[in-house]
């Protein structure tokens, strides 16, 4: 899609359709409109006095101009009351605009930035957003669909500022806002990709392809590397696939940043969640492909970091494997010592997640980490908490938990708090070993923060349940259902963050 960037001037140029936000309730909705001519102003103004149009939240009108101006449709957005306005709402509006050129078969998309403003955030923040709604909104996973598809997509998109100085700072949050949207469509990509596609080994050599070109140093530990190292949580779960397991790490470690201590981030790379002997219902079974939606994010966020030629050092660790039954699996009941030691008894194998993640965060404490995250669709039960609008957030760090919170907020990618309470750790209690692998079937996605606590140390850290927000069942404004992308955009904002 070719992008331009101009000023209202450029309003008149043949666009397919125009965006302009308008304000509940204010005077002069048009005022901004300094380069439109009166007639088709005075048109404008005519429909919201109509009453037809009240811009509320949500409400989204398309006219078409008595050829005034050359635009053939205007969709005139709600934007609900100027103070309330955020960066999220204006990602919808603008997500909301893509339906209609769709709709409306419109090839050429112009913006009006003046009208979108969004308070007390700068211009680079707002084209920033109308850029990665764009990228996300875009999506689509046609691979395996034959046939060419008839449908008319945007070809192009146009920014029209009204100041002329204002251009060098909308380029800016449109590289930002590009980079940010490719990021997490590489991760949705790779969501998508049915498990048959997708083994932990063409998983990891993706992963290399991707990460090397941005100069990041890609290793792949294979199986005997990590029976060396003693991961036998990792090596029971792979146990029963004759896909052998993969265990990616990625370092991003600039000269900018050196002898500073790494981020490392953490992501559960299951390629495949039959639930193994402890299988799942078959109905829904096939969306357990995006398993390894953590392991996704994770690499996409070092990959940002490296593309950003961020100074923070960052690790990105992608334990991806199998989960599968077969004639030598994981039998529930079994004991696996970890890396560091601990023995735990498995009681149900479908509690997979935490068994690769817990030797994972073992691996990551060779790095001494500033701040340790991982990310994981590990529990039904943070889906069943939040439905499909919040990341369950947990962590044993004020500090960290506040900044990675903030991260999500500013990408639109909300988490909520869960607490780690003491209470929790006696539900891991096993009779034959150090601890088992689940609780008693209660606050299901505390529990599983809880079993990766035990791993962790005294490491500032903090545990991301994406299974809630991983996969939308429904379309969420400017991404559509399926794959979402989870925690990329937050991961990238919160090592932009620390590297300022
Ligand atoms: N991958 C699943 C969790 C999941 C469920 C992710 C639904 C996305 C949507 C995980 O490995 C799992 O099966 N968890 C079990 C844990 C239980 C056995 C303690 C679950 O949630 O039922
Ligand atoms: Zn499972
Ligand atoms: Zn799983």
């Amino acid at each position: 899609m070719k992008s331009f960037i101009g000023t209202d001037r450029e309003l008149s140029r043949k666009w397919d359709a125009v965006l302009l936000g308008v304000f509940e309730k204010e005077k002069n909705p048009f005022a901004f409109l300094g380069k439109i001519d009166r007639k088709s102003k005075d048109f404008l103004e005519g429909v919201i006095r109509s009453g037809r149009f009240k811009a509320k939240e949500k409400e989204i009108f398309s006219v078409c101009l008595p050829g005034c101006t050359k635009a053939c449709s205007v969709f005139l957005a709600g934007l609900g009351k100027r103070e309330s306005f955020t960066l999220e709402k204006l990602r919808q509006v603008v997500g909301a605009s893509l339906g209609q050129a769709k709709k409306y078969k419109a090839g050429s998309l112009g913006i009006e930035l003046g009208s979108l403003r969004v308070p007390n955030v700068s211009v680079k923040e707002i084209s920033c957003a109308i850029f990665e709604a764009v990228g996300l909104g875009l999506f689509r996973f046609n691979k395996y669909k034959s046939g060419p598809n008839g449908k008319t997509e945007l070809r192009e998109l146009g920014i029209l500022c009204g100041k002329f100085d204002e251009k060098k700072e909308v380029k800016e949050g449109m590289d930002l806002g590009n980079l940010l949207a490719q990021a997490a469509n590489w991760a949705r990509t790779n969501a998508m990709e049915p498990a048959n596609n997708l083994t932990p080994r063409i998983f990891a050599e993706r992963a290399k392809e991707l990460a090397e070109r941005a100069g990041i140093t890609v290793k792949v530990l294979d199986e005997e590397q990590a029976k060396e190292l003693g991961m036998g949580g990792f090596l029971g779960v792979a146990q029963g696939s004759g896909e052998p397991p993969q265990f990616i790490v990625l370092e991003y470690l600039p000269a900018s940043a050196k002898g500073k201590e790494p981020v490392v981030l953490v992501g559960k790379g299951i390629t495949f969640d039959s639930g193994g002997i402890s299988i799942k219902p078959s109905s829904g079974m096939e969306q357990m492909k995006y398993d390894m939606a953590g392991a996704a994010a994770v690499i996409a966020a070092v990959w940002f970091a490296a593309k950003m030629k961020l100074p923070v050092p960052v690790i990105g660790l992608a334990p991806a494997c199998e989960n599968l039954p077969s004639e030598k699996p994981q039998r529930p009941g079994d004991v696996v010592k970890m890396m560091n030691g601990k023995t735990v008894e498995v009681v149900n194998t479908d509690a997979e997640g935490r068994m690769i993640l817990a030797d994972a965060l073992c691996y990551a404490l060779r790095y001494k980490p500033r701040y340790l995250i991982d990310l994981a669709t590990l529990t039904g039960a943070c889906r069943n908490l939040f439905g499909e609008y919040a990341i369950g957030l947990m962590g044993n760090n004020r500090e960290l938990v506040a900044l990675v919170a903030k991260a999500g907020e500013m990408r639109g990618e909300r988490c909520w708090e869960l607490p780690l309470w003491d209470e929790y750790k006696e539900h891991l209690k096993s009779d034959v070993a150090d601890m088992k692998n689940i609780g008693k079937g209660v606050a299901g996605a505390m529990i599983g923060g809880k079993f990766l606590e035990e791993f962790v140390k005294d490491s500032p850290w903090a545990h991301l349940d994406i299974a809630s927000t991983a996969w939308f069942d429904e379309n969420h404004g400017y991404i559509s259902r399926g794959p979402s992308g989870a925690g990329v955009r937050l991961l990238a904002q919160f090592l932009t963050d620390l590297s300022k």
